[in-house]
């Protein structure tokens, strides 16, 4: 899933989302969009896919992990979380239903529950004792998504989020009870917040022999390509990661042949596409050595270009597994493609 934080997709517009990249589902923010513009306009508007123009699905995180990362004095009780908003340093509280509500209210085909994302290292105490606050919130959060109706006609689906930290024990308890809130598909949080990449391969796969497999099965924030192939591996079905847009806007490539620094000088008259290896218009059509023309010289189209590449790149490769899978080649695949898409060229 492309990230869309603010309702936007940074740097790329809603028909180069559905025709180039070919995304089948964005994610937006809860925290940011609550903010800025606020329920009012996106209640007037009909909800965010009339407001930006996007008519596929929609997920929204729930801010679980946005107060955490970006929100100023937080403090968080069993009722939920006081935080300060960065933007204006207004003074707001986050409770299970009022997230419930408000993720109908932006209209998300996907909502996901109000968790606590603890930070990595945590020690088992704080570990076990936020799993179980994350617990309590989410029978909260099922009874509110229950007793309420979709705002804007169709359905919206709650996933429940995993956590437990780096602690076996503890990620296999809330594997249960998540799974045992049967809803339509389950989400796996708190990982990729710093511990070692073998760490979150250890705890996905000993999350995902618990969560059903007949469900979506959602690694939130992750990742490298590297990291998005591994776990597919261990059975993760659905990703969001800011990596593909937020590291084109500095100059980062994710390509076929292995990962590009656009900025460095060995660039600066290589006329080559930047990615003729997948069928890509921006990626065939422009080349290395204007890409890097555009970068150093700050100029606004090489978001874009660099965006819509690294994201077609993201889409490519994820649609590439679905087909090694289908044709039962894809563990021999995906062992080469980790190595080609971790080279740094
Ligand atoms: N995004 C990345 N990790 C997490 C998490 O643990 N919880 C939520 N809500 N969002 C995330």
């Amino acid at each position: 899933m492309p990230v869309g934080t603010a309702g936007t997709v940074k740097a790329v517009h809603t028909r180069e989302l559905e025709a180039d990249i070919q995304a089948q589902i964005i994610l937006g923010n809860t925290y940011h969009l609550y903010l800025r513009p606020g329920l009012e306009v996106l209640r007037q508007a009909g909800g965010l896919h009339r407001f930006n123009g996007w008519s596929k699905p929609i997920l929204t995180d729930s801010g679980g992990y946005q107060v955490f990362s970006l929100a100023q004095s937080r403090k968080i009780t069993e009722e939920g979380v006081t935080f300060k908003s960065h933007i204006d340093g207004s003074k707001h509280l986050f409770t299970p239903e009022g997230v419930m509500d408000i993720e109908r209210t932006i209209g998300a085909d996907i909502i996901m529950a109000f968790d606590e994302c603890p930070p990595y290292p945590s020690t088992y105490a704080y570990a076990e004792q936020s799993m179980q606050l994350t617990h309590r919130w989410l029978k909260r959060c099922i009874e509110r998504v229950d007793q309420t109706e979709p705002h804007y006609g169709y359905a919206q689906s709650l996933f429940p989020i995993v956590q437990g930290s780096t602690y076996k024990d503890l990620r296999a308890q809330s594997a249960e009870f998540i799974a045992s809130c049967e809803r339509e598909g389950n989400a796996i949080g708190g990982l990729s917040v710093g511990e070692p990449a073998e760490m979150m391969y250890e705890m996905t796969d000993h999350v995902n022999r618990i969560l059903p497999r007949d469900k979506p099965r959602y690694l939130m924030g992750v990742g490298t390509p590297a990291n998005i192939l591994e776990n597919i591996a261990l059975g993760v079905d659905m990703f969001d990661c800011v990596m593909p847009t937020r590291n084109a806007r500095n100059g980062m490539l994710f390509t076929t042949e292995g990962i590009i620094n656009i900025r460095n000088e060995k660039w600066k008259s290589d006329f080559s596409p930047i990615d003729s290896g997948f069928p890509s218009y921006v990626s065939q059509f422009y080349s290395k050595a204007y890409l890097r023309h555009l970068v150093i010289s700050k100029e606004i189209l090489a978001s874009q270009i660099a965006s819509i590449h690294n994201l077609s790149f993201y889409l490519w490769l994820v649609g590439e597994a679905r087909a090694q899978i289908q044709a039962g080649t894809f563990a021999g695949w995906k062992n080469r493609m980790v190595e080609v898409v971790s080279r740094r060229l």
